[in-house]
């Protein structure tokens, strides 16, 4: 693996998602893959889970991992091709990631959408310039527009609760919008729709409020609705997540507490299994019934964020070798 930007760098879905729950049971099996190795962990935008769990995954592999909160620690970075830099930008990102390029091995990179200028956002220019000028493989850890380590370890937990449970049949997979005070990226929802269709082993629906289309090249394959009951019905898992509108880009166009997962919706599944990536707003966008009951899976989905980025890393390691 050269890159892992979206679920287009990996060939098969199963086979990564296997060789994460390989190290879920053996963590240190590959301990001296990424010796003498370091990693840098780039943020322009906060993390609890993805700045922790990556760490840990590249230090399962032998690596040193080097985090550095760009936002807060680093020089403003340009990133405009030909800008006249007589603002408050510092450095030009074609001075700055060749640098990153020398001092590591692979680079991983979290950066948010601006949610005011769609075209600019889906480009993803910032983690193209990363990858363009830096020169060595570069990990997503969250672009403008998808999530990826984030719907590997949703593929990885889906597949384990299936194994758990016993779940026979083909499972029935939702992705309900849930409402939001502020405006959320789209990234979770495009990446988890890209990754669910890609996978192909779920009967999957997605189910929004009139206006909060996503973009279609990623949900193409996904029965879409705007009745949530209907969609929630026999679901045997309910992937809970807001986002802001698509294609009137970045607007919350509702908070309708109703479409908020509560006890007595649960009840129109097949004892579905709830999930969410977390920080949840409880209560606003998820119930705490629910949060808090032997439905919700979303501590589980969160640990096993090791394993993913552990499978991820470890492919690119192999690449580099
Ligand atoms: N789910 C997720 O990416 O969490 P963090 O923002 O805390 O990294």
């Amino acid at each position: 693996m050269k890159q892992f930007i979206s679920v287009k760098d990996v060939s098969n879905v199963n086979d990564l998602v296997h060789k994460a729950l390989a190290y879920k049971q053996q963590p240190y099996s590959d301990k001296t893959l990424g010796a003498n190795m370091r990693i840098g962990l780039l943020f322009l935008n906060p993390s609890l889970r993805t700045r922790l769990s990556t760490q840990i995954a590249a230090q399962n592999l032998g690596m040193e991992p080097i985090v550095f909160n760009v936002d807060k620690e680093g020089w403003a970075l340009e990133f405009n091709e030909q800008a006249i830099m007589n603002g408050t930008t510092v450095e030009h990102i074609k001075d700055a990631a060749p640098v990153l390029g020398h001092y590591f091995d692979i680079l991983c990179i979290r950066t948010f959408p601006g949610l005011v200028n769609s075209s600019e956002d889906y480009s993803e220019k910032i983690i193209h310039q990363f990858i363009k000028y830096t020169g060595i493989p570069v990990v997503s850890l969250e672009s403008a527009t998808l999530h990826p380590l984030q719907s590997l370890t949703d593929i990885i937990t889906i597949t384990e609760t299936i194994a758990t449970q016993k779940i026979l049949k083909k499972p029935k997979v939702v992705l309900t919008w849930a409402p939001h005070i502020k405006s959320i990226p789209q990234c979770v929802a495009n990446s988890f729709s890209e990754w669910v269709n890609a996978w192909g082993e779920a009967d999957f629906v997605i189910t929004h409020p009139e206006g909060y289309e996503l973009d279609e090249k990623f949900t193409q394959g996904a029965t879409i609705t705007h009745n949530q009951n209907d969609a929630l019905m026999g679901a045997d898992f309910v992937y809970v997540k807001n986002w802001s509108a698509y294609h009137d880009y970045g607007k919350v166009l509702s908070t309708d507490a109703s479409w908020m997962l509560n006890n007595e919706k649960l009840a129109i599944t097949h004892q579905a299994k709830v999930m969410h990536c977390l920080p949840v707003r409880r209560n606003v966008e998820l119930s705490s019934e629910v949060l808090d009951s032997a439905y919700s899976i979303v501590t589980k989905q969160a640990s096993n964020r090791v394993w993913a980025a552990q499978a991820v890393l470890s492919e690119i390691l192999k690449g580099l070798k």
